[in-house]
């Protein structure tokens, strides 16, 4: 479900403009606009993030003991994300509104996630802090809608700032933490309005008739982003979701600019992806549930779910192994970043086919890490079943993605002119001979021995470092 706030023309136009007001240049490439950033402390970090290349997302609220889409069930939008389990709406919110009433993950072990995540070779984490529905997974002051309120059982647990324990295990374990945060409220009287009906994700009365009403949302926003900032330790990323929250959308602006100056002042060169709204607040894109077509020239990251859903479901089918190493490959060589969902349950745990998903593309990082992490693209990026990248000493990496049924290293495999110059040394990652290496109308054709190509190192994929 991806919600473009505005026409892909339009959204260019958009940022055409607002580069042209801010003097900034604005790159767009394959319908999709990028404004840089111009904090050097944050481009910095925004460099550094893109050598990381894979993180964890995890979607997780009251909803989750129902295995439903997360929040959506209470927005009346008419569409297959929108379903409730009971048709009659007043009813139906009424219980949903009370899950937080029966909300207790008392197996809650985040350091146990913290291992996985760290051993699946994940090297960042982004946390619903707050998703549409306006529960909070932290402790705040602004609303008793939250883990830490005295109605939700979870709220006598060691671990109640569900948000602080999960941002701290995984500190532990050396990643960077990001809060996702969703811009839209649907509990906030202050953004749904109980003296209106709520017909659609949008803010429900007319801003320009109400505007203080609309300064106490943009308040109560800014109230729980420094909370967010101040009580958790050092923040990287700020994933700021629900696009359609934006100036030019129903006047719904809750003052970017102020927020990302609160936020950084706090926290020195954040990381801020204001997604889906093209201009100076979304430090990197955030292509959802795809992989782009091509090589893109800025940053971005790639939010992809494990098992067809953010939230956790029942019964849920986690994607195979060489599925997730084929989409972190093909999107680190276009550029980009994977950041892979696994949604817990309501009692605190994950699936063990997320566990056993996690483990298996650490199998394969822990053997090929180095031509993925801290790797720039090169050209031509793809080409057939192979996938490039490019270390920061100039070694490149062909990385062959196998077939489901390819068990063994072809004999011979072709690499384009532009990537293997003539002297170059070509070797499978982490054995020492070089090999022998013909020139053909299509490429180098590079011979493996059949000792190696018959017992592969690895599964999924195989690199060939080339120098
Ligand atoms: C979609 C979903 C939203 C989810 C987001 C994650 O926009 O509607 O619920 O949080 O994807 O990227």
């Amino acid at each position: 479900m991806f919600f473009r706030v505005v026409s892909p023309v339009s959204k260019i136009a958009l940022a055409f403009w607002a580069g042209l007001i801010l003097g900034l240049p604005a790159i767009a490439h394959a319908g999709e606009t990028y404004i840089p950033e111009t904090d050097p402390l944050v481009l910095q970090k925004i460099e550094r993030w893109r050598d990381l290349k894979f993180g964890l997302l995890m979607h997780w609220g009251p909803y989750s003991q129902w295995g439903i889409v997360e929040s959506w069930s209470i927005c009346s939008e008419d569409e297959p994300w929108c379903r409730r389990k009971n048709p009659n709406y007043d009813d139906y919110k009424r219980q949903y509104v009370a899950l937080k009433n029966t909300f207790n993950p008392i197996r809650f072990n985040p350091d146990k996630w913290a291992r996985a995540a760290k051993e699946a070779g994940m090297r960042y984490v982004v946390f619903t802090t707050k998703h549409h529905d306006g529960f909070c997974m932290f402790d705040t002051k602004t609303t008793n809608y939250k883990i830490t309120d005295k109605d939700c059982p979870f709220s006598i647990n060691k671990r109640a700032n569900i948000a602080k324990a999960i941002f701290d295990a995984f500190r532990r374990q050396g990643l960077w933490t990001g809060a996702y945060f969703s811009k839209p409220d649907w509990h906030c009287p202050y953004y749904w309005w109980p003296n209106f009906a709520t017909p659609d994700r949008n803010v429900n009365y007319k801003i320009s008739r109400y505007p203080d009403r609309w300064k106490k949302f943009v308040e109560y926003t800014h109230t729980q982003i420094r909370e967010l900032m101040s009580n958790y330790g050092p923040m990287d990323i700020l994933w700021l979701d629900g696009g359609w929250v934006n100036k030019n959308n129903l006047g719904q602006d809750i003052d970017m600019d102020g927020l990302a100056a609160m936020a950084r002042n706090l926290q020195p060169g954040l990381i801020i992806v204001d997604r889906a709204v093209p201009g100076i607040h979304q430090d990197y894109l955030t292509p959802e549930n795809r992989v782009p077509d091509q090589f893109i020239p800025y940053p971005w990251e790639s939010c992809i779910t494990s098992d067809g859903g953010w939230a956790w479901t029942p019964d849920a089918h986690y994607m195979p192994a060489r599925k997730a190493v084929d989409t972190l490959v093909e999107i680190v060589a276009k550029g980009g970043n994977l950041l892979l969902n696994v949604g817990p349950a309501a009692d605190g745990t994950w699936d063990p086919g997320a566990y056993h998903l996690l483990a298996e593309i650490g199998k394969w990082l822990k053997l090929n890490g180095r031509a993925i992490y801290a790797t720039r693209p090169v050209k031509p990026y793809q080409s057939g079943k192979l996938a490039f990248t490019r270390g920061k000493d100039g070694t490149i990496y062909a990385i062959y993605l196998a077939g489901e049924h390819e068990r063994e290293i072809p004999r011979k495999i072709t690499i384009p002119v532009s990537i293997l110059k003539t002297g170059a040394k070509v070797h499978l990652l982490g054995h020492p001979t070089a090999f022998a290496c013909e020139e053909s109308p299509k490429g180098w054709v590079v011979s493996i021995p059949e000792a190696l190509a018959s017992r592969p190192y690895c599964d999924y994929a195989w690199v060939l470092k080339i120098r």
